[in-house]
């Protein structure tokens, strides 16, 4: 079977085209938040953005002054980012197993990466092995369902009525794993880091129809898809039909609204 890690390789390759249309207006929204949490330290710093996407967290960054660089392991996801900020460096990496040397950076940030890794504790191992004595990490979560993830809440009961949970699909680690203070303060202890605090933040994802929302699952998103193309064609189209209908219950007005809420949690390595 093709590893959890190969599939979300291929599946983050195929949505980057996607990516800024669809889901980048959602998590674009928690930089700011990702770049308070680091305090007034960025300008002349050096910082690095692990899972970097299409490029918005690394730019924010160089805004603020920081000596900005990103790196993510789908070639599509650097293309795009290197087209669109041309005066920041990003390079194919691992996340598990980065190429940069101990102790290069003064910041280090992952948005909505950590959840999508096959082995957090080597990410965690990563971001504190290149990270500087006193250099800080912050990074975003998803919390679950039951506090407040509308997506999930159309999701999941969209394919436990219409599919069936027990798809053959590759081990992956829970994607809620590190919304659990307790869990996320554990492996950050374990991998050296302290000061540990965190902060929620709702982002919001806006669409005029429920197909907008399938549009976004099936372009510009990985594990959820997952979920579905596993399933029989049939269920697959009573989960979709489900899920466009279940949107339509979140409508205000001419908008479909769902809460993306998010933990930005930040630590730092001992001086
Ligand atoms: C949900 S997207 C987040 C992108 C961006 N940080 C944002 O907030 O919009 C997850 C990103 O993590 C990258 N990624 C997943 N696993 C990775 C790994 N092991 N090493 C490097 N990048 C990885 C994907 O290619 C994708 O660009």
């Amino acid at each position: 079977m093709t590893s959890f890690k190969d599939l979300e390789q291929t599946g983050w390759t195929r949505g980057a085209a996607a990516y800024d249309d669809w889901f980048a207006p959602v998590t674009r929204q928690a930089i700011g938040p990702i770049l308070d949490a680091l305090g007034d330290g960025l300008p002349g710093r050096t910082f690095l953005d692990i899972c970097s996407g299409t490029g918005h967290l690394a730019k924010a960054a160089a805004m603020r002054g920081a000596l900005a660089r990103g790196v993510d392991f789908a070639p599509t996801m650097v293309a795009a980012a290197q087209r669109s900020f041309p005066d920041i460096a990003f390079s194919e990496g691992d996340a598990e197993r980065l190429a940069f040397a101990d102790a290069s950076f003064d910041a280090v940030t992952m948005s909505f990466g950590l959840l999508h890794l096959s082995d957090p504790e080597a990410g965690l191992r990563e971001v504190f092995r290149v990270l500087r004595p006193a250099g800080r990490f912050a990074f975003t979560v998803w919390l679950p369902p039951d506090q407040g993830f509308d997506l999930m809440r159309i999701v999941g009961p969209a394919i436990r009525e219409h599919g069936s949970r027990d798809v053959s699909l590759p081990p992956a680690p829970s994607p809620f794993r590190f919304a659990d203070l307790g869990e996320a303060e554990r492996a950050l202890t374990a991998a050296g880091f302290a000061g540990i605090a965190s902060r929620r933040h709702d982002c919001l994802w806006t669409g005029t129809q429920g197909s907008d929302l399938l549009a976004m699952i099936d372009r510009a998103f990985v594990r959820t898809p997952m979920l579905i193309d596993a399933q029989t064609p049939e269920a697959q189209q009573r989960i979709k039909q489900a899920i466009v209908e279940k949107a339509e219950t979140y409508r205000r007005g001419d908008r479909i609204e769902l809460r993306f809420p998010c933990l930005v949690i930040t630590a730092a390595k001992p001086g």
